[in-house]
């Protein structure tokens, strides 16, 4: 159990400051954790046959001839044909982490920048990824683009931007997104999602009509590929995988891999 704090709506109303509305909280016990029980295993029974579910690539190819000599310049490439295409969330990314130990996890998040130094997406510094990303400043980042039949992967080191680079990033987020940043501690657990409304009421009132700053912990992170491998689907599972390498400052080397 934990205490949650509620407002009482007979102690105050909106023209109430926030710190007095904070003061004049009180609490309810509220339980933090669930534990259901399943009675037996019922998915072995009713389980829906996967294995017939198969696509055949066969949209396009891609040949070492075809690549610009530099990988950004090619994912952007992709990128952009598939924004063309209309692609639902095309700069949708799942993201892989690991722990000092190795633990690893993977998430989705947004691709926000793409230029010759690396990708950028912004999260919170002090969630799972972010103590991830502390102990262990290396990820991987894989885009998906399903209707062009196309992944691509990015591996290599991580680096926080730079703060007026954050910053200008959360001047141009809208208001909602905002005082969401600040009123969700991203990856803690919380009693339930009232929990979330009233921080974010809390955050709401302290920021009234004013500008909403970003979060101290909150911002950018930019992956610095080592290496991008793109896949092609091709029939019969004979895809095709071309993979730079980095080899110096501004060398690479391209190699086909087996599908
Ligand atoms: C389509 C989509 C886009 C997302 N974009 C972001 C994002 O840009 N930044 C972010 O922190 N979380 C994003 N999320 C939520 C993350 O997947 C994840 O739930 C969150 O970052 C917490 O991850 P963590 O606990 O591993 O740190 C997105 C989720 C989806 C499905």
């Amino acid at each position: 159990m934990v205490d949650i704090p509620v407002e009482d709506p007979r102690r105050g109303d909106a023209s109430t400051s926030w710190i007095r509305r904070y003061q004049m909280r009180r609490t309810v016990k509220v339980p933090v954790r669930h534990l259901i029980r399943v009675p037996s295993a019922k998915l072995g029974r009713s389980m829906a046959d996967l294995t017939s579910i198969r696509t055949d690539y066969c949209r396009a190819g891609l040949h070492e001839r075809d690549l610009d000599p530099s990988p950004m310049v090619q994912l952007d490439k992709w990128l952009q044909e598939a924004i063309a295409a209309q692609h639902p969330e095309p700069t949708a990314m799942t993201l892989a982490t690991a722990s000092r130990d190795g633990e690893p996890a993977a998430r989705v998040v947004l691709l926000k920048g793409l230029d010759d130094r690396g990708l950028t997406f912004f999260t919170r510094y002090e969630s799972d990824k972010g103590r991830q990303l502390a102990q262990n400043p290396r990820a991987c980042a894989v885009l998906f683009w399903v209707l062009l039949e196309r992944q691509a992967r990015v591996t290599g080191a991580i680096s926080k931007v730079s703060r007026e680079e954050t910053e200008a990033y959360f001047r141009s987020r809208p208001r909602e997104s905002q005082l969401g940043a600040w009123a969700s501690a991203q990856s803690t657990v919380i009693a339930g999602r009232e929990e979330l409304l009233a921080r974010l009421d809390e955050v709401r009132a302290r920021f009234g009509d004013g500008d909403v700053p970003c979060p101290p912990v909150w911002g950018g992170y930019r992956l610095v590929p080592d290496q991008l491998e793109l896949w092609q689907g091709r029939p019969s599972r004979l895809h095709d995988r071309l993979r730079y390498t980095r080899k110096g400052e501004n060398a690479w080397i391209v190699e086909r891999l087996s599908p």
